[in-house]
């Protein structure tokens, strides 16, 4: 059945697991997610962005959501806006169908700018006043994702935000985060540790200097009540990478987010945890290979069967491993 963010994420708390977000934008992948889900019994957010919504149409997203719900009428979805960028982008969002929407208004709507403290608050309690009443659920955001190694903030796009950026600018203050959430009554406040969105988040693998998982754990004691959300939590695993390389693509050296380190934080407090990146190397990997193998081929049934299979297995891995299996 469709639920909202809230009733998942209390039962996640209650329960102490957490739940991926993945992304989709077509119906390859959200039937390989949802074929996941239902071999874990686990329940699941899916979750589309902007860009996916231009790519896909609502109107497609919406039936695609439906289809699914209808194909696995046992597992529990929560259909959630990603990085909605204004309050417009919201509400259009709930009347497609979603029933959870994020308003990130860490960054300014132009995805460019980090946004300031009143212009954060006042665009997020408005869509929290308006979404509360039909039911719908909401996630906010606090700091600036991005990188601790450069100190570069991050858009939308994942392009560096303009100019370099303290530490202290890029993470969440933990007090701010308490301010925040009383005066905005979000249901899950998604928080800056140093991540970023995409494949090249960490030169090597990450030590606290550059993933301060400190920052959750602390939020997590001042909020206990507060549901956590980690964005740019694709773990890009060297396998992934292997396989594009191997097969004509170019991916340099990078390190995503240590499963352990979510386990971690899940443990404090995180119970939503977004996972893009991963998925699109699974697809990508998959693909290159098939093409490279296989020629002659060219019905597209037959690559992108494979490339659902791996996404599949993704998504079972991460439903293992943040304890969402057996959870639906
Ligand atoms: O936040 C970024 C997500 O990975 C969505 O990416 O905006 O390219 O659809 P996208
Ligand atoms: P990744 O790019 O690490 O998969 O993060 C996705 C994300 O945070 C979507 O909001
Ligand atoms: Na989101
Ligand atoms: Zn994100």
């Amino acid at each position: 059945a469709k639920i909202t963010m809230r009733q998942l994420l209390d039962d996640a708390a209650d329960r102490s697991y957490g739940v991926p977000a993945f992304n989709i934008n077509n119906m390859e992948q959200a039937l390989a997610i949802m074929d996941a889900a239902n071999a874990c019994d686990a329940p699941v957010i899916i979750q589309a962005s902007k860009g996916a919504r231009a790519y896909a149409n609502d109107i497609m997203l919406r039936h695609m959501m439906d289809a699914v719900v209808e194909i696995y009428p046992h597992i529990p979805v929560c259909v959630h806006l990603d990085h909605g960028s204004d309050p417009g982008s919201c509400m259009t969002a709930i009347q497609a169908g979603f029933t959870s929407v994020m308003m990130d208004g860490s960054l300014m709507s132009d995805s460019r700018t980090p946004a300031d403290w009143n212009y954060n608050v006042s665009v997020t309690r408005s869509v929290t006043q308006m979404a509360h009443l039909g039911g719908i659920s909401v996630e906010g955001e606090l700091g600036v994702l991005g990188s601790l190694e450069t100190g570069t903030g991050e858009a939308e796009d994942g392009h560096g935000a303009e100019g370099q950026l303290s530490h202290e600018q890029l993470l969440t203050d933990p007090d701010e985060a308490v301010a925040f959430v009383k005066e905005t009554k979000v249901d899950a406040l998604a928080v800056a540790m140093g991540t970023s969105h995409g494949a090249y988040k960490f030169t090597k693998r990450p030590d606290g200097s550059v993933l301060a998982m400190r920052v959750i754990e602390e939020i997590h004691r001042k909020l206990p009540n507060t549901h956590l959300v980690m964005h740019g939590s694709s773990s890009v695993p060297a396998e992934l990478q292997e396989i594009i390389n191997l097969y004509g693509g170019d991916i340099r050296p990078t390190w995503g987010v240590p499963i352990e380190e979510i386990q971690h934080g899940i443990k404090h407090g995180v119970r939503k945890v977004n996972i893009d990146t991963d998925g699109r190397l699974a697809i990508t990997g998959q693909i290159r290979k098939f093409l490279h193998d296989n020629p002659g081929e060219f019905d597209p049934r037959s690559y992108l069967k494979p490339a659902m299979h791996a996404l599949t297995k993704l998504c079972t891995e991460r439903f293992e491993q943040f304890g969402t299996a057996g959870k639906a």
